[in-house]
């Protein structure tokens, strides 16, 4: 048997297929993307519109299983951008119908975590680094509790926007990474972080203000952002490791592909005795394979939605990790 995994929460739209023994068969996906200027919610869901059928066609050619095969439907319905999330909701609910099979709605943020499972990780605590969000989580008596987080926007979004600024397109992050490798000159920026909390608007207006004084390079700030913005991450998932005894580091989210920051992660867990782990890039950037892969879990709990009730199952654009209990484990 095999669980449907649908993924439409931001700019990606993908689709896996899970085996009963969590072998991921299939984990496609296409990624709405810009030349100039950042995401516009309603385009990434007109392309997600677009893209649904084909990828999940072509998810079933690969696995080479018929429809018929799938025990269930996995979708990720929270959190993120309404228009996209509706976009997956309406083509999760249409095989549901179509093909009779529960649904199970599943939080985003829970699968990037979920998935470190696959490298080995344990009982860790989460750095989750992606476009919206910017975590500090790990797993405390039947929640997954945030301990750190950024206080106003996330890490990649941050990245992003200084991008576009500096007239790059969506997304940002792998673009200044490549400019950050050609630089050894660090130029010092705000560096903002309280406790397990994070801080990057400060930081952003300063390095827009020095890009516009044209006083230093691109490769230079990009640079700089890079060992800033990183530093404070990498204290903050200290502080946690400290705070909560835990002896594992996961990374997760798209900006952890960045190796600049795997790296000071791996020295940091070398001076503490801690262990690290990170998924393959292709488990950290948005994905349908994590989105099936804590379906199975759930489904394997008995935790869906018959096909008959989904009409009582929505979006949830601002769920938070806390808000969910981890009935699961
Ligand atoms: P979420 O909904 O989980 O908050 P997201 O939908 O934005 O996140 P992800 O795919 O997890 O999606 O992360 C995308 C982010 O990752 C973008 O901001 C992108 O710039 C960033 N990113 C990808 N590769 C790199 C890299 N090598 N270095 C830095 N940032 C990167
Ligand atoms: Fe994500």
């Amino acid at each position: 048997m095999y669980i449907l995994g649908i993924e439409s929460t931001a700019h990606t739209f993908g689709v896996a297929l899970v085996d009963e023994n969590f072998k991921i068969l299939v984990n496609i996906k296409d990624t709405y993307t810009t030349e100039k200027g950042g995401i516009i919610p309603l385009e990434a869901a007109k392309h997600h519109r677009e893209f649904a059928e084909t990828l999940y066609q072509k998810a079933l050619i690969d696995a080479k299983i018929n429809e018929k095969e799938i025990k269930a439907i996995a979708f990720s319905n929270a959190p993120g951008l309404a228009p996209c999330l509706i976009e997956g909701m309406k083509f999760a609910k249409l095989l549901s119908k179509k093909l009779n099979l529960p649904l199970i709605p599943i939080n985003h943020c829970i699968a990037h975590l979920e998935i470190g499972e696959i490298t080995g990780a344990k009982d860790p605590v989460l750095l989750y680094a992606s476009g919206a969000n910017t975590q500090i989580i790990a797993y405390e008596a039947g929640k997954y509790r945030i301990f750190g987080e950024t206080l106003d926007v996330g890490i990649g979004n941050f990245i992003d926007n200084f991008a576009r600024y500096a007239g790059m397109g969506f997304p940002g992050g792998p673009k200044i990474a490549v400019l950050a490798s050609k630089s050894k000159n660090y130029i010092e920026l705000p560096y903002s972080i309280k406790g397990m909390d994070v801080a990057f608007s400060g930081m952003l207006t300063k390095l827009n203000q020095m890009l516009n004084s044209k006083k230093y390079s691109l490769e230079d700030l990009s640079f700089s952002l890079q060992e800033t913005a990183f530093a404070m991450l990498v204290e903050a998932a200290e502080r946690a490791l400290a705070h909560t005894g835990k002896k594992e580091l996961l990374l997760g989210g798209g900006v952890a592909c960045n190796t600049r920051l795997q790296e000071m992660c791996k020295i940091m867990c070398k001076e503490r005795n801690v262990k690290f782990f990170v998924p393959e890039n292709s488990l950290l950037v948005d994905n349908a394979g994590m989105i099936a892969y804590l379906g199975l879990k759930m489904f394997k709990k008995g935790i869906f939605t018959q096909a008959k009730d989904i009409d009582k199952i929505d979006i949830a654009p601002r769920q938070r990790t806390d808000d969910i209990k981890v009935l699961w484990k």
